[in-house]
């Protein structure tokens, strides 16, 4: 996923003590402003997230994607007649959404998620089209070749793969449910497929479930550094004890204040996608996930990752003492304050107006599943909302792998969840495995 972090990084940790919060939006494209309907479903299908490797090049293509034989990369989708898809008639682009076969005839790789867009209705394709064919500018650059070698670079075993785990088609409405009901479940199963990244896998790299009516729907799935947590029905492990309005804030913002903020690939998608949909949309999402079956996998049997903790001093466990006294007695407590505190807090309470967040009541603090507060101090958050960019630094370059698995490992303690425990070499898998 294409993350840009050097903001973060450039950003000395004390230039920002007073909140660069809620100003001008930078990117150019504001929430309000209007779009296209084509432009729209672009947007909830957040083509951008995978097909736009420079933003003044958009949907140009080249962003690598690592596969477990090589890494494959993203086309060019742009209207350019040469090397983008300017040939195209409907037909060809239709068929690429709902079968993953491109214009040559081509087996696509799944990594494109058109096993979500095959629910897409003809209508949205069309204007989805429509949009790529005439307000996207043509960008003249050649694709490149995947780093899989021969013969695992053969297309046809992907025809196999299709037959045996894609359901095509389009979405067909339930009758005995409501209109919003059926609205969002057609987004989450289809355009903003939501199920690419929260459904767990089987083994040929298929998800195991692709709506509500198949077990393990968006019960949760590691995506190589990240965890993309369980978001089915379930008070415990999943969004059960979440409102409505907290679901459709967190997707409008990437933050509920007390519950959960969305760094990474999710962070991204908020960026990206979500951010611009209508409360509608987004509200028939929430009403389509309160009907998705709960699943606990007795991660953690009582508490839910997003009650966990409560405000806890960490300054006393230093006061008095000097730097290298501290480092040695109280090494946890004592990065805690050099790194955290000045934003979080010494008890970790954040800022009253959330824009720094509680620690406790934190649902990446709270889980045992550990890549995402790694990632989240080795690589900061970066994320641009509807009134302004939230920034946290990248530690990468500042902490050692013992540091930051002392430093995760006394935030869980003190914040979150006890029985959660990382090591330096775990740290430093998920440091080579990139952002
Ligand atoms: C999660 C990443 C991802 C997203 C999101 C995504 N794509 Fe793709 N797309 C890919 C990859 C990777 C390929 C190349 C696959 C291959 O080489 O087998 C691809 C290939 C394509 C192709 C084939 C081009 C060619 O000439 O072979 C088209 C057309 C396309 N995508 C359009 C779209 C559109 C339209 C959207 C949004 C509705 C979209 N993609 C969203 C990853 C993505
Ligand atoms: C590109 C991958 C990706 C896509 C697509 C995606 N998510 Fe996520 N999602 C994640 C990751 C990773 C996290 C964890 C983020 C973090 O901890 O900072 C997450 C977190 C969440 C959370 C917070 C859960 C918690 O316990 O903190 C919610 C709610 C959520 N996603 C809902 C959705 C919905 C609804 C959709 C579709 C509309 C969606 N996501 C699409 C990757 C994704
Ligand atoms: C300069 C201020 C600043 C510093 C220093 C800082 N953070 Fe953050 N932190 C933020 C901001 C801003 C966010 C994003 C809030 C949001 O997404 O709404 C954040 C988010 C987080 C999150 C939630 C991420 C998620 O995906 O849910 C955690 C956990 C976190 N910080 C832990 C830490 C730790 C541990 C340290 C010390 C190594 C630290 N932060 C240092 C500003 C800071």
């Amino acid at each position: 996923m294409r993350i840009s972090h050097a903001l973060g990084a450039a950003l000395a940790l004390g230039t920002l003590s007073s909140p660069a919060a809620f100003a001008a939006d930078t990117s150019g494209h504001k929430a309000s402003e209007p779009m296209s309907r084509g432009a729209y479903i672009a947007r909830t299908a957040d083509c951008t997230a995978c097909h736009t490797t420079n933003d003044n090049t958009p949907f140009a293509g080249g962003l690598a994607m690592p596969t477990p034989m090589g890494d494959i990369y993203s086309t060019n989708i742009t209207p350019d007649t040469k090397t983008g898809i300017g040939n195209y008639s409907l037909e060809d682009f239709t068929r690429v959404l709902r079968e993953g076969v491109n214009k040559q005839g081509d087996h696509l790789y799944p990594a494109m998620p058109y096993t979500a867009y095959t629910k897409m209705t003809d209508a949205d394709i069309k204007a989805l089209y429509d949009y790529f064919m005439n307000e996207v500018a043509p960008v003249e650059r050649a694709n490149k070749e995947s780093d899989i070698p021969w013969p695992l670079s053969m297309r046809w075993p992907l025809a196999a793969w299709n037959w045996m785990f894609m359901d095509k088609g389009v979405y067909e409405p339930q009758a005995d449910k409501s209109d919003a009901w059926n609205r969002g479940a057609y987004l989450v199963q289809g355009a903003t497929h939501c199920s690419t990244c929260h459904t767990p896998r089987g083994l040929a790299m298929q998800e195991k479930a692709s709506s509500e009516q198949e077990e393990g729907f968006l019960a949760g799935a590691d995506l190589g550094g990240w965890h993309a947590f369980n978001i089915t029905n379930d008070p415990i492990d999943g969004l059960g004890n979440w409102s409505d309005a907290e679901i459709v804030q967190y997707l409008k913002t990437g933050a509920v204040q007390g519950k959960a903020q969305a760094a990474g690939p999710m962070g991204e998608a908020v960026e990206h996608s979500f951010r611009f949909m209508s409360d509608s949309d987004l509200q028939a999402i929430a009403t389509y996930l309160r009907s998705v079956p709960a699943v606990n996998e007795g991660v953690s049997e009582e508490t839910s990752r997003f009650t966990q903790g409560e405000p806890t001093p960490v300054d006393v466990q230093v006061r008095g003492l000097d730097l290298d006294t501290a480092k040695k007695q109280a090494p946890g407590a004592s990065l805690y304050m050099g790194n955290c505190a000045t934003c979080h807090g010494a008890d970790g309470s954040g800022s009253p107006d959330g824009y720094y967040p509680s620690l406790y009541h934190n649902s990446v603090v709270g889980t045992t599943r550990l890549d995402n507060l790694t990632q989240v101090i080795l690589n900061g958050v970066h994320r641009e909302n509807n009134h302004g960019e939230l920034l946290m630094p990248a530690f990468k370059t500042q902490l050692s792998d013992e540091e930051v698995a002392t430093l995760v490992n006394f935030v869980t303690d003190t914040f979150g969840n006890p029985d959660a425990e990382i090591t330096a070499d775990e740290v430093k898998d998920i440091r080579d495995s990139g952002e």
